[in-house]
């Protein structure tokens, strides 16, 4: 049989970006200070916004995973560092706060004031509690060392009569022992004053003042890992210390990688997300490989900001149309409540908008938070105004740090994916999560939904010529800084 290469041609699918559509405004009774964003990342993890952080070596360590969780978003820790960084990493998101602390440092009775300092200051933490094989003997604080004779040893200067609480406290009761006895750490202790965990006022004010925090059930900040298939080294480690594993590589849809998924999943036990995909083909392959264990799906080949891909390779699967193929093939299978999240080329309120009325739960974004004060790398000024460093993980400058290899570079592969430049920079996360925020509600406000399943009943789309996508941002006037008449 011939092959038919021109109604490949012409029958070709529609591959669909933002830039081709809008939402239609939909009759409402929905204000948007009304509506509610939160949505299923995974079937065990809920957030209250729908944001994330790409893994990428400019967008997320811990300071922005920390910040973006305190929000009610979520950071993917990148993989371009060591396992043992990277466990670095989400130690200290899942350290950032917690009701109760579990993996408390402590220091010895006998140990020196100048180990206990050390402890501090290495830690940024302002109180140690005193053990002696478990069991809680004293509490050491800034202040009882400040002036103390540095070779002294601990118990000279330590609280001895220490005030605890017990294992059932509760979020409330410990406010009051605190406010009682006017004290900032409040050990948690067992039978025999075994320690336990550790609660401190900074913890419990940190919980009223971000309400909407993504926390795990001991309160602690949620965070997820970026892993390669390939790597379960690096999985089974990483895996006990954060909420869910994502998958890194851009082509998902390879035989060589859901063999390694497979394998992965069943030696991990967290929550583990697939990607990247982009079609009906993949979705059935992956659902088929991970048998049960897909917690989610990352959608979108080729569409980041810094991607070349497409441009070098001709392939890719734009994130809007990913999100529709994958949505099929997951309705196809029945398993519908697989959340997507939509990953690569957002760049508004409005993209994400889009990007969930077309059925995804999530939106990931590496250049708009590359900008962001907590992503890694400074400020760069250049005439006047401030940029921020960001790169694709298939870019040469990452590539040369050899853990980006795999994603990008597999042996066979020699062309950079990715390119490295700055973004303009936005400020602190919190004032870009709530730009998003506000924006994402006035368009679910427009099509008429309150919620996120309400936005995946009622949205319409209509598509936009060439033409019209001009009309549909600012024209006929000349802006302030672009006055070149
Ligand atoms: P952005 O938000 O449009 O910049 O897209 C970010 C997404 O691009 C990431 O979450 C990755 O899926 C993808 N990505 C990261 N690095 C590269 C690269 O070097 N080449 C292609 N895609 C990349």
């Amino acid at each position: 049989m011939p092959i038919d290469f021109y109604s490949k041609l012409v029958k070709a699918s529609e591959a669909y970006t933002f830039r081709d559509f809008v939402l239609l405004p939909g009759r409402s009774e929905v204000e948007p200070d009304k509506v509610d964003l939160s949505v299923r990342l995974t079937k065990s993890i809920k957030l209250n916004l729908p944001f994330i952080s790409s893994p990428m070596d400019t967008v997320t360590e811990s300071e922005m995973a920390i910040a973006l969780a305190r929000q009610g978003g979520l950071g993917i820790i990148h993989r371009n560092m060591s396992i043992e960084e990277q466990v670095e990493n989400a130690k200290k998101v899942k350290r950032a706060e917690s009701f109760v602390i579990r993996d408390v440092f402590t220091i010895g009775p006998h140990d020196k004031i100048s180990d206990a300092l050390e402890l501090m200051n290495k830690h940024s933490i302002s109180g140690l509690p005193v053990v002696e094989s478990d069991h809680l003997v004293g509490i050491l604080t800034r202040r009882d060392v400040n002036f103390a004779d540095r070779t002294e040893e601990v118990r000279a200067v330590m609280t001895s009569d220490v005030v605890v609480a017990q294992p059932d406290v509760s979020i409330e009761d410990a406010k009051r022992i605190m406010h009682k006895h006017r004290v900032e750490k409040l050990p948690v202790v067992g039978n025999d004053k075994k320690l336990l965990g550790l609660i401190t006022i900074k913890d419990v004010y940190s919980r009223e003042r971000f309400p909407f925090a993504a926390r795990d059930s001991q309160g602690r900040l949620l965070v997820g890992a970026a892993v390669s298939p390939f790597d379960l080294d690096r999985a089974k480690t990483i895996e006990k210390y954060v909420d869910l594993l994502v998958s890194d590589v851009a082509h998902f849809h390879n035989s060589n990688v859901l063999e390694a998924a497979k394998k992965l999943v069943k030696e991990t036990s967290v929550d583990f997300v697939a990607g990247n995909l982009g079609t009906l083909e993949g979705t059935r392959d992956t659902i088929e490989a991970l048998d049960g264990r897909l917690s989610a799906i990352r959608a979108g080949v080729g569409s980041g900001s810094i991607c070349v891909t497409s441009e070098v390779t001709k392939a890719g699967a734009p994130t809007l149309f990913a999100v529709t193929q994958i949505a099929l093939g997951l309705q196809e299978a029945g398993m519908e409540s697989i959340p997507i999240i939509a990953d690569g080329g957002i760049r508004s309120a409005g993209d994400a908008a889009l990007a969930l009325a077309a059925g995804a739960s999530a939106v990931m974004m590496g250049n708009v938070f590359a900008g962001c004060t907590e992503s890694p790398g400074g400020l760069i000024k250049v005439g006047g105004k401030y940029y921020k460093p960001y790169r694709g993980m298939g870019s040469d400058a990452s590539r040369q740090k050899r853990f980006a290899m795999d994603r990008y570079n597999q042996p066979s592969k020699g062309i950079a994916e990715g390119v490295e430049g700055v973004v303009p920079y936005r400020g602190d996360v919190q004032v870009v999560v709530e730009e998003f925020a506000s924006g994402l509600k006035a368009s679910f406000g427009y099509a008429g939904a309150s919620s996120i399943k309400e936005l995946w009943l009622k949205a319409r789309f209509g598509t936009v010529s060439a033409a019209g996508s001009e009309e549909l941002r600012p024209h006929s006037i000349i802006l302030p800084g672009e006055e070149k008449i």
